[in-house]
């Protein structure tokens, strides 16, 4: 039948045609369209085009009104040609060709159907560079939109690849695509081919993405499912192995609960670690929060909630232990020994939060390490130096990755005891960092009121401290947050004198190196004034960790001659100060000159171990280290006294200074600048309270010019420089006030300060001298630099008491009440000049009276 059908439309089309209304689509030219039609009039034109050529004009109405009125018709339509029809119980069913457009001049009823007559509308294509490229990208396009969606028919790709025409191509795609009718028609009513083409295009790109979301949506869902399957699966295998294990499935919480229960969890913590067990039973194995609570759970297991040492109350017990590991300390010693008789006593006495503060290496450390001892505790010690976060002594929240317990809770952990001794070394260092202070941390920790119930962040359940005995360290008081300080009780530890650290040495040192080193007690001996010769010569220190180590030294080259080693290189450098380099050459030669020297009969002895002997036959039973072995053992001298040296020209003067290593002494120089005006230099380092006092000082020099023997103009014409070396520590304090006024006196006379002679005093403007602190360390620095007089407030006169008989015996002290009297001790009268000055004190023995 098809054959009989025209051909080419412009030719064939008739003037007036049988109208088709269509509600929601568009039959494009040059496309195949199935309809369904079931309104009466629409029936009856289908009937009537049947009977003549077939052909029926294709109308889109606005609308759903049946039948449509002429104004919901549109103009621009497409004349089809019925291909094949069938009956259904809904109507009919036809399937219709479009083969081209027409314009609709007007529309008529007839014998119950609307007729219409038209003119053609032709469209017109034309070849285009642009056209050509819209249609590449169409068919590409094309291309991937068949790839990517399923169930579409073999032959559809063949087909569509041999349509040529743009236009056809077009309406070819756009009648598959899900186009609303609306935008059809106006593709049909387009007369530009581009336009079309390019609506087309964006229609059938938008269709391409979303067959891609779809695809990717879809392979996800199947990705997720593989995934739980083989989830499934390999928990299924698991549960398989521990069957044949013999395990059962819960063994790990059950294991949990076990040791919850052997833990003996305080009722406040058992419930809490209950409820995380269960979370964590209803929890796969590989979710991350199963590590972190499994983590938690092993935290505050370990943690020692009611494993408790029990404490030795023997005092006298006690007492013999504390001896046996320190040399006096009398005040501390005695002060445990009271708490425990006390505890004795009476049950439940909350312990002494006690301070150690002193300079480094008197003991500190060790004392807490005795007292745990002596009180039969677990002993930690935790340093607080550089902590600047609140969260390191509480710990972090759980909800941060990696959180940890504070190290409080840590070090309890470590000491497996509820009640050790926990020392906070270094609370001076405590830094106030920007993320809360930890001072305030530590406020709660050693405060006896709530340290019962301690909060770490971490373990969230409240632990108790009150067990513990706190015991802090510090260089010095100053940095020491007042509300802590308020808390302490402080045991001040001070500076040994000579005397005290040979006994330290001899009593405890050398025994605890001996035994480190593995040698017999008593098989070697550091004579006294070995002992001494090293404390003078070779540490310059107010405790005595440097000598221990020194000791270290000696008795490790002991033990290494003993064991047939040869002596490190440094020992090569005996007395004459050479170091040798122990090339082969030199070891080679060395052992000739010695085998010859035996030969010889030229028996070295004793032999020193300075000088290599690999003889083991000819080692001594008892080794003895007298003064002159010493370099032998520590190489050359380190400490040399400087004082003399550094007080060889006018304008310096020694003072002394209290630091946080104990006391030191120091150099205040003054030079005159010429061609000044009297201004004042400062350099070193000095805080604010130093360069006051030093312009106090210079004040009241220039007040007092005449009475000093000082030129009159001469301030007024030099500019005064005032230095303080030392390289960069930084300096403070007012007690340096009379040594910058005695060398600025020194520089402006050109008199030299007496070299053995040291000094320490606030200077006030009318050169009053007022008393400062730290005498007892001032006195035994002064002491280890070799000097011989110290100068110091009269008001300080009674701290003179509290010094070592030892440093009373050794040095004069001169007690001084104003700037004068400084003067008068520390420099001889002007040579020239109205005499002012001069020895005329002779200062006050140490032993002279107990007035001191
Ligand atoms: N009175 C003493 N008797 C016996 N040994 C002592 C005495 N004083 C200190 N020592 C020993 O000196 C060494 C250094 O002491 P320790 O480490 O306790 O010093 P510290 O005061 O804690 O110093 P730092 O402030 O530097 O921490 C230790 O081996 C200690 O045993
Ligand atoms: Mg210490």
């Amino acid at each position: 039948m098809s054959d009989t059908l025209p051909q080419s439309p412009d030719q064939a089309l008739p003037a007036e045609l049988a109208v088709l209304p269509l509600r929601n689509t568009v039959v494009l030219p040059l496309t195949i369209q199935p309809l369904a039609v079931n309104r009466p009039q629409s029936t009856e034109a289908v009937n009537r085009a049947l009977t003549a050529d077939r052909m029926i004009l294709l109308v889109l109405q606005r609308g759903d009104d049946d039948p449509p009125t002429e104004a919901d018709l549109r103009r621009v339509a497409t004349v089809g040609v019925i291909r094949q029809m069938a009956k259904g119980q809904a109507g009919l069913q036809v399937l219709v060709e479009g083969l081209a457009r027409v314009q609709v001049t007007a529309f008529a009823q007839a014998d119950g159907h609307l007729r219409a007559s038209i003119t053609p509308a032709p469209e017109p294509t034309y070849p285009s560079l642009e056209i050509e490229a819209y249609i590449r990208q169409l068919r590409e396009l094309t291309d991937r939109a068949l790839s990517l969606a399923t169930g579409i028919p073999s032959d559809l790709r063949p087909l569509l690849a041999s349509i040529d025409d743009p236009l056809r191509l077009c309406y070819v795609l756009a009648s598959m695509l899900d186009m609303k009718a609306e935008d059809k028609q106006l593709l049909l009513e387009e007369d530009d081919l581009l336009v079309k083409v390019r609506a087309v295009t964006q229609s059938l790109n938008r269709e391409v993405e979303l067959l891609a979301l779809k695809g990717k949506i879809e392979s996800e869902a199947q990705q997720e499912m593989s995934d739980q399957q083989r989830q499934y699966y390999l928990r299924q295998q698991l549960k398989k192995i521990r069957e044949e294990l013999g395990e059962t499935e819960g063994e790990e919480t059950q294991e949990l609960r076990r040791r919850i229960d052997e833990a003996k969890l305080p009722d406040h913590v058992a419930p809490t670690i209950g409820r995380e067990i269960d979370r964590l039973e209803r929890m796969p194995p590989a979710s991350p929060d199963y590590q972190m609570i499994r983590t938690y759970i092993d935290w505050v297991l370990d943690v020692p909630w009611s494993v408790t040492t029990e404490d030795r109350l023997d005092p006298v017990e006690a007492r013999r232990v504390l001896d046996e590991d320190h040399y006096d300390l009398e005040k501390v010693k005695e002060r445990i020994v009271e708490y425990l008789a006390v505890r004795k006593l009476k049950g439940d006495l909350k312990g002494p939060i006690l301070c150690f503060v002193g300079p480094p290496g008197v003991g500190k450390t060790s004392l807490g390490q005795s007292i745990a001892r002596a009180m039969n505790r677990k002993f930690v010690r935790m340093s607080l130096g550089g902590v600047r976060d609140e969260a390191e002594i509480r710990g972090h929240r759980r909800t941060y990755i990696g959180s940890l317990p504070g190290r409080i809770i840590q070090a309890l952990r470590t000491a497996g005891s509820a009640n050790p001794v926990l020392m906070l070394d270094e609370i001076d260092k405590v830094a106030v960092g920007f993320q809360g202070d930890p001072a305030a941390a530590l406020l709660e920790v050693l405060d006896p009121a709530q340290n019962n119930s301690f909060r770490d962040h971490y373990l969230e359940v409240p632990f108790d401290l009150s067990r513990v005995l706190f015991i802090t360290t510090a260089n010095q008081l100053g940095p020491v947050h007042p509300a802590l300080l308020d808390r302490m009780e402080v045991i001040p530890l001070g500076g040994y004198t000579e005397g005290e650290k040979v006994h330290i040495a001899r009593r405890y040192l050398i025994p605890r190196q001996l035994q480190e080193h593995g040698l017999h007690e008593g098989s070697v001996e550091i004579t006294e004034p070995a002992l001494r010769r090293i404390i003078a010569e070779y540490t310059r220190e107010a405790g005595v960790r440097n000598l221990e180590r020194q000791i270290g030294t000696i008795a490790r080259k002991i033990a290494a001659r003993i064991a047939g080693v040869r002596p490190p290189v440094e020992e090569a450098a005996t007395d004459g100060g050479t170091t040798s380099s122990h090339t082969p050459l030199s070891m080679v030669t060395e052992a000739r000159e010695r085998i010859e020297a035996r030969v010889a009969g030229e028996t070295a002895q004793p032999p020193a171990p300075g000088q290599a002997d690999t003889s083991s036959t000819s080692l001594p039973e008892r080794w003895t280290v007298d003064r002159d072995e010493v370099p032998r053992y520590l190489g050359p001298p380190r400490i040399r006294s400087e004082t003399a040296f550094r007080t060889s020209r006018p304008g310096v003067a020694t003072g002394v200074a209290w630091t946080d290593a104990g006391g030191d002494v120091l150099f205040v120089e003054a030079t005159l600048l010429p061609g000044g005006k009297g201004d004042l230099v400062l350099t070193g380092q000095l805080g604010d309270v130093m360069q006051e006092s030093a312009r106090a000082a210079l004040s009241h020099v220039r007040a007092s010019v005449a009475m000093l023997g000082i030129a009159e103009n001469l301030l007024r014409t030099h500019d005064i420089h005032v230095h303080v070396p030392a390289g960069a520590t930084p300096k403070d304090g007012p007690s340096a006030g009379v040594t910058m006024a005695t060398a600025m006196v020194s520089a402006a006379t050109n008199i030299t300060v007496r070299d053995d002679v040291a000094m320490t005093g606030e200077i006030t403007l009318s050169g009053l001298v007022l008393p400062i602190g730290g005498i007892r360390e001032k006195a035994l620095a002064a002491k280890r630099h070799g000097i011989k007089t110290v100068i110091l407030p009269e008001l300080n006169r009674q701290d003179l008491d509290e010094l070592p008989a030892e440093a009373r015996d050794e040095m004069t002290f001169v007690p001084v009440a104003t700037f004068e009297d400084v003067l008068k001790a520390a420099m001889p009268a002007p040579s020239k000049g109205s005499g002012v000055r001069g020895q005329g004190s002779a200062g006050v023995k140490g032993q002279q009276g107990s007035d001191m």
